[in-house]
């Protein structure tokens, strides 16, 4: 007879998604089998661009100091440069990642951390080293095969890539965090919309210092606008930082309606020293690959018992850094729910609002990171390359911006619109941090809307506690110690935060949370207590009065607030957790 494994979860996927899927639910206690196809983690480096609400995410899970350890810190990744080579003129800069003095302060006032670069291939094996830790019991070279389900569990069929033997795993619930070619996906027949495959890319690993050229501009992208490149369509390529400064990827764009270019190790050196500028350099080609861009997303993330997350339900190219980051914030939204379900806090139904609260942001995503990608053509249209046949015509184009002509003139003119509309690729802070959920486990009791917008809504977050927003940041302690608002509300609990006048908020909380067997603590801000709003901003945020209440659920999510004290606190709240809960 063939053995059956045992699990509550079983996670197919070992990349952002499923390693913070598998990190999340090990830190609350659920027990999780993590199979993967491969032998280990990702072996190219992809993602790097850490956002705030990924680092927010990590220092939660108890792993920020881990990533920082390993990561190009926030103050070198700002400086992205335009360039016909790494050694060639520059054509200019835009300070991006929140590193603009004028914008480091929008991110600064929104959370305690700032984003900062990990590539892909260290990240990943944080999230899998300490979900293992914790609990998680991970599986490589083990694929997923086929799966059923019925009405009290999941039945995966996998496959041993050693032995070739295939063996059962029993779960109560799936989680298909495979990847945009996501097979369980498929299987359980998610509704996309949008297109795969619009765009061939084409990876190249390398490594040689050129510190010289890079550290006194340092950034972790340098864009190369190159005529005469034999390879790729329109002559640009991306020279893309991995360690500072002697680790690089280049990425290039190909047409994917051709075959793919065959690059061996020559013709890889060729294209590093164009991109360079430099004819003689010594280079270690490290590995290339090929992969598609897409415009897709699921409009549905669930069937049942089975769930996708990260790229298996968004699909979209680099522009903007969101892959990695949306997927962790996918497994971090699913995670605290099967654990309550899982425990006998809240009812099934409670799942149903991953999809609800996720869809709408792999949607937002996937067409903000292709809106960025398009929107290159401006540079490319403002220089003059989009008519320019050949390399002379070309060359001649990117020069005239130097010459004091009308032309040039209007060139330069130009030039200062199509860099500032990039900011919306790298600096757009409302869609980093301004997701918005509505759903059942959004109690929104007195029907408050948003405030609408002040600024530009892509390039400019808000804070607000309205429910369905984010739990607002602010720095709260005492004269030792110095903590966020986000800090205050861990994972593996609900959170009531309130101030002085609202402390019967505490004996309310006390009672609902011992009836419902719901991990709720309260937090009282005010000078003596727990923490002291120290530089009076929290007061400023909280929108509710003193003795109003926000109700933060694990994912730091505003589930329902009070804006003042009502008759009966413990009443209120009870009803509200109930139903966000969906208890029957
Ligand atoms: P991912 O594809 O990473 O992982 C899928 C996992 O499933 C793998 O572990 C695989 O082995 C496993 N698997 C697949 N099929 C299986 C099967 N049948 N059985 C078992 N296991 C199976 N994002 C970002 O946030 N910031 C950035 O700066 C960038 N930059 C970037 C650059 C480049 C060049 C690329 C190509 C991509 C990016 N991204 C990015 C995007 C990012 O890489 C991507 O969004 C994430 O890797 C998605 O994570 P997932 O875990 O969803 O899938």
């Amino acid at each position: 007879t063939s053995a059956t494994a045992e699990t509550d979860v079983l996670i197919v996927g070992s990349g952002p998604a499923g390693g913070a899927a598998a990190l999340s639910l090990s830190t609350l206690g659920v027990r999780n089998i993590m199979i993967t196809k491969y032998r280990w983690t990702a072996n190219t480096p992809r993602a790097h661009i850490t956002n705030q609400r990924a680092m927010e995410i990590f220092r939660d899970l108890g792993i920020e100091d881990q990533v920082l350890a390993d990561a190009t810190p926030h103050p070198l990744v700002g400086d992205t440069v335009f360039c016909t080579s790494i050694a060639g003129e520059e054509i200019g800069r835009i300070r991006t990642w929140g590193t603009h003095p004028a914008r480091e302060a929008d991110y600064q006032l929104a959370s305690p951390c700032l984003i900062c670069d990990i590539p892909q291939t260290y990240l990943e094996p944080i999230l899998v080293k300490n979900a293992t830790a914790r609990g998680t019991q991970s599986r490589f070279s083990t694929e997923y095969v086929s799966h059923t389900q019925d009405e009290g569990g999941v039945t995966t069929t996998v496959l041993d890539r050693l032995t070739g033997t295939s063996y059962q795993i029993r779960s109560k619930y799936l989680i298909g965090a495979d990847g945009a070619r996501s097979q369980v996906a498929e299987d359980i027949g998610l509704p996309y919309e949008g297109q795969m495959d619009i765009a061939g890319s084409m990876n190249i690993t390398f490594k040689a210092d050129i510190s010289a050229h890079v550290a006194p501009r340092p950034s972790v992208l340098y864009w190369v606008i190159q005529p005469g490149s034999n390879v790729g369509g329109i002559g640009a390529g991306l020279v893309r930082m991995v360690r500072p400064w002697n680790e690089w990827l280049i990425v290039w764009g190909y047409d994917i309606s051709q075959p793919a270019p065959v690059v061996d190790e020559e013709k890889a050196t060729q294209i590093v020293r164009n991109l360079l500028g430099m004819p003689d350099l010594e280079v270690e080609i490290t590995g290339t690959s090929l992969w598609g861009n897409n415009e897709m997303y699921a409009t549905h993330l669930q069937k049942q018992r089975v769930f996708a997350a990260g790229d298996a339900v968004h699909r979209h190219p680099p522009s903007n850094g969101l892959g990695s980051n949306t997927s962790i914030q996918d497994s971090y939204n699913l995670g605290w729910k099967l654990a309550a379900v899982l425990k006998g806090q809240a009812g099934q139904e409670l799942l149903e609002t991953y999809s609800r609260e996720r869809a709408p942001v792999a949607k937002q995503i996937v067409t903000r990171a292709n809106k960025s990608s398009r929107e290159f053509v401006q540079f490319f249209e403002v220089l003059g390359l989009m008519d320019a046949e050949t390399e002379e015509e070309m060359r001649a184009q990117i020069e005239e911006r130097k010459a004091n002509t009308p032309r040039g003139k209007e060139k330069r003119h130009a030039l200062v619109e199509a860099m500032e509309l990039k900011d919306y690729e790298f600096n757009a802070h409302g869609v980093d941090l301004g997701q918005f959920y509505e759903s059942t486990a959004i109690q929104n009791s007195d029907g408050a809307t948003r405030p609408a917008p002040a600024r530009d809504p892509e390039l400019y977050y808000q804070a607000s506690t309205v429910p369905g927003s984010h739990l607002p940041h602010a720095w709260v302690g005492d004269a030792i110690h110095k903590v966020s608002t986000l800090d205050l509300a861990p994972y593996d609990t609900f959170t009531l935060i309130t101030g002085i006048a609202g402390e019967a908020w505490q004996a309310a909380a006390a009672k609902v949370g011992a009836d419902l067997g719901v991990p709720l603590k309260t937090v009282i801000i005010g000078p003596g207590r727990e923490v002291t709003d120290i530089y009076y901003d929290w007061a400023r945020l909280r929108e509710v009065d003193e003795d109003g209440v926000l109700l933060v659920r694990p994912d730091k999510f505003i589930g329902w607030r009070a804006m003042t004290l009502p008759a009966d606190p413990e009443a209120a709240l009870r009803s509200a957790l109930e139903n966000l809960l969906s208890r029957p």
